[in-house]
């Protein structure tokens, strides 16, 4: 499909009322039409050396057309969990922090950085939420100079305290921005820190705003994922989850 026909199939979903960006979506790299590369995606991953992030690249890895980028800080994630494709002609791991830009040429970007677990992600909130506004920003800056289009991995935890069960998506949710009164029973301060998750909740919202806005502004084409409660292979035994605390409990 040429350039122009990108535009023309973009006008006619947008005439369809069911899309409301202002711009059609930023054109991706000529190599994407050429007749080489036709069906060549170069996919990074971000967070790629974690939990979800390692099973991602293997269900991606097995596509011979895909070359896969993981980048990722292993602040929760590690090598290990990559071990099998590294040395790979198709794959390449890059130690990367996603509060720095990063300027690769991509097709696709799966952006999964950011710790899933309370006790990770309460260990340095300032960072959690840097990790997914500044993080979500650069994913997004990229995603608008070459074209590609952007997934990004939300939580169930954007609803909050919710006061709606199940959750649907047309829910708003319930979240305290600023972790005041997270607990109904009354705890000691020192305590306090150890029911904080707003850098949590709150960071994925503005992630989840930053998407939409950069659609709506940009042409940006975007997927969001709330994903709840996942466990499986590769997780943390010291994850502090239900899942694997239920497990290692039954396991000691
Ligand atoms: N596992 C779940 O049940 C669950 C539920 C809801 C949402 N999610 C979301 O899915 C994604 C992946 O979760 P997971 O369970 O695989 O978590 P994980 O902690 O196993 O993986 C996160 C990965 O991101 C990396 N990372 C963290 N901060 C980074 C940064 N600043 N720069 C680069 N890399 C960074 C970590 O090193 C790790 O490899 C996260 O965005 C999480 O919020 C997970």
């Amino acid at each position: 499909m040429y350039e122009s026909e990108v535009i023309q199939e973009w006008l006619k979903k947008a005439s369809n009322g069911n899309h409301n960006a202002a711009k059609p979506p930023p054109t991706p790299s000529p190599l994407r039409f050429s007749k080489f590369f036709q069906s060549n995606m170069r996919i990074l991953v971000t967070g790629g050396a974690g939990f979800i992030g390692s099973h991602l690249v293997d269900k991606l890895m097995e596509n011979e057309k895909n070359e896969v980028i993981v980048a990722d800080n292993y602040f929760t994630g590690s090598k290990d969990n990559l071990k099998k494709w590294i040395g790979h002609p198709r794959f390449e791991l890059i130690r990367h922090d996603v509060t720095e830009p990063l300027l690769i040429e991509v097709d696709q970007i799966y952006h999964l950085a950011c710790p899933a677990s309370p006790i990770f992600y309460k260990y340095n909130p300032v960072k959690t939420i840097k990790t997914n506004v500044i993080g979500t920003l650069n994913m997004l800056g990229l995603a608008k100079r070459v074209g590609a289009r952007i997934l990004l991995t939300s939580t169930s935890e954007v609803y909050g305290d919710p006061l709606v069960h199940p959750q649907v998506e047309s829910y708003w949710g319930n979240v305290n921005p600023i972790d005041s009164a997270q607990c109904s029973i009354p705890i000691p301060v020192f305590f306090m820190v150890f029911w904080v998750r707003s850098c949590y909740d709150e960071g994925k919202r503005v992630a989840e705003t930053l998407m939409f806005d950069y659609h709506r502004q940009h042409g940006i084409e975007i997927r969001i994922a709330r994903i709840f409660n996942t466990y499986g292979p590769r997780m943390n035994i010291d994850d502090g989850r239900v899942v694997s605390n239920f497990i290692a409990q039954a396991v000691r």
